[in-house]
């Protein structure tokens, strides 16, 4: 296979960043759209310039003449479909989180060895090189041993008819922002916390608007998350360390070039990192090279199983449902 034929699941927000990458992309071809409405597949195709609109998703993944699939489906139907669409042959770029259990990841996993596609959770901080630079820092012992990582994901959610408000649906800050301190700092830790506390504020619709964690980690290293729906737009990262510190303003989506403060013995220095102009690039380039050419997945399937294992315990602690 020398070019991976792609197909869209749902109409989502999000295609806006995906699609432009995939219609760039020198191995990939965009085929088809799928929505569960089909005059709404037909105006999306039409908008993005997409050869075909497919009304269903069950009926996009019947296609042979579909390689992989991009999933940007509301959270709880993450696991479903990514499922069927393995079982239908195809591998799956699916949007964070890729399950909101560890046990769906799991289910997940068994699905994509069983059929022998790739399935990737959609984390593009992971792809960029300014991540890379962070772990490669923290393993060269640029602020000695790590004992604390502060991390967080805020912005201020205002639509009304937002998928993240429905509990049903996967909603939810965590869920949907917190994802990423979350998965960064099982990143930096190499493994799932052992414990949590937490605590949520809800809002009316039932979801958790505003969610703060502290979590503890084998090795000695504490984490404090925040995701949250009620303040204005600000990622953070933090990385305390017994001779310094290191921190990290755009850690999740972070710009052409991102900067890297290390402070350590006083003095205070500044890298910039150059990364992707856009965010999706790397990552579909990244998802192309594991398909065709077997290279390992950047973010594996046993990572996004610590993810989801820590967004578990998360829950737990804060009494969510
Ligand atoms: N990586 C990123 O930067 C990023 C950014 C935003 C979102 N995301 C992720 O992408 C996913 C989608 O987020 P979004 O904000 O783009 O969502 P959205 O605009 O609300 O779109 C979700 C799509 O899912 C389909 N769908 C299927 N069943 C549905 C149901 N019961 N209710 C509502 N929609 C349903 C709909 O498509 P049809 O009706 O056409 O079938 C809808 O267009 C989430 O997992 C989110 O975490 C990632």
């Amino acid at each position: 296979m020398s070019t991976l034929r792609w197909g869209v699941l749902g109409t989502a927000r999000v295609i806006r960043h995906l699609v432009p990458v995939l219609h760039d992309q020198p191995r990939a071809r965009l085929v088809a759209i799928a929505s569960r409405d089909a005059a709404r597949a037909v105006e999306c195709a039409h908008t993005w310039q997409i050869p075909e609109a497919v009304h269903g998703y069950a009926a996009l993944l019947a296609r042979d003449d579909i390689d992989a699939v991009y999933l940007p489906l509301p959270n709880a139907l993450h696991a479903p479909w990514v499922i069927a669409a393995a079982a239908a042959g195809k591998h799956v770029l699916c949007e964070k989180p890729l399950g909101v259990t560890p046990e769906e990841v799991d289910r997940m996993q068994t699905a994509a060895m069983s059929h022998r596609v790739v399935v990737t959770e959609g984390l593009m901080y992971r792809h960029e090189p300014l991540t890379a630079e962070v772990c490669h820092r923290l393993a060269g012992g640029a602020v000695g041993r790590v004992h604390g990582i502060v991390s967080g994901f805020t912005y201020h959610r205002t639509r009304p008819d937002d998928v993240r408000l429905s509990a049903a649906l996967g909603g939810g800050a965590l869920f949907d922002v917190g994802v990423y301190p979350v998965s960064y700092a099982c990143l930096l830790a190499q493994h799932a916390p052992e414990a949590a506390t937490a605590t949520a504020m809800l809002g009316l619709e039932g979801v958790d608007d505003m969610c703060q964690a502290a979590l503890r980690f084998p090795g000695e290293t504490l984490a404090s998350i925040t995701a949250g729906f009620r303040a204005a737009t600000h990622t953070w990262l933090t990385v305390l360390g017994s001779e310094g510190t290191l921190e990290v303003p755009e850690p999740f989506k972070p710009g052409p070039q991102a900067v890297i403060t290390t402070i350590r013995d006083g003095q205070k220095q500044d890298d910039v990192v150059t990364g992707s102009p856009r965010l999706f690039d790397r990552m579909v380039a990244d998802f192309t090279a594991a398909v065709i050419d077997g290279t390992p997945p950047v973010v594996t399937l046993d990572d996004s199983r610590r993810t989801a294992e820590a967004l578990a315990l998360i829950r737990t602690a804060a009494g969510l449902r």
